[in-house]
């Protein structure tokens, strides 16, 4: 579903595995000094962003046809738009080509 995300970010976050052990941009290690797997948030709701914390399974939640704007801090959904309704896809004309016909084969 769409959803509204508001970035402030104005540069790229760079996470250095070669950063020592517990330096903002370190990568996460485990116990014994070993780069941990990291999930990058693909949600855009994280409050670790670019971090993916768990909050994604609010987005389980979300109906087809609405946009929905988070408090990411709340971890709440604070609006739910319905989306309009979408106008009627026709392609021109021209650009309908005689094999694109429907029923002929597809050719590969
Ligand atoms: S993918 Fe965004 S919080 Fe997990």
């Amino acid at each position: 579903m769409p959803r509204i995300v508001r970035f402030t970010h104005t540069a790229s976050i760079k996470i250095d595995p070669n950063a020592p052990p517990g330096a903002p941009n370190a990568w996460p290690r485990d116990e014994n000094g070993n780069l941990k797997v990291i999930s990058i948030c693909a949600c855009g709701i994280s409050a670790k962003f670019p971090f993916c914390d768990g909050a994604h399974k609010l987005c389980k939640e979300e109906e087809p046809g609405h946009v929905y704007e988070y408090d990411i801090q709340a971890r709440a959904v604070v609006s739910k738009t319905p989306l309009p309704p979408e106008p009627p896809h026709e392609m021109p004309a021209e650009s309908v080509q005689p094999d694109d016909q429907p029923g002929n084969p597809v050719k590969e």
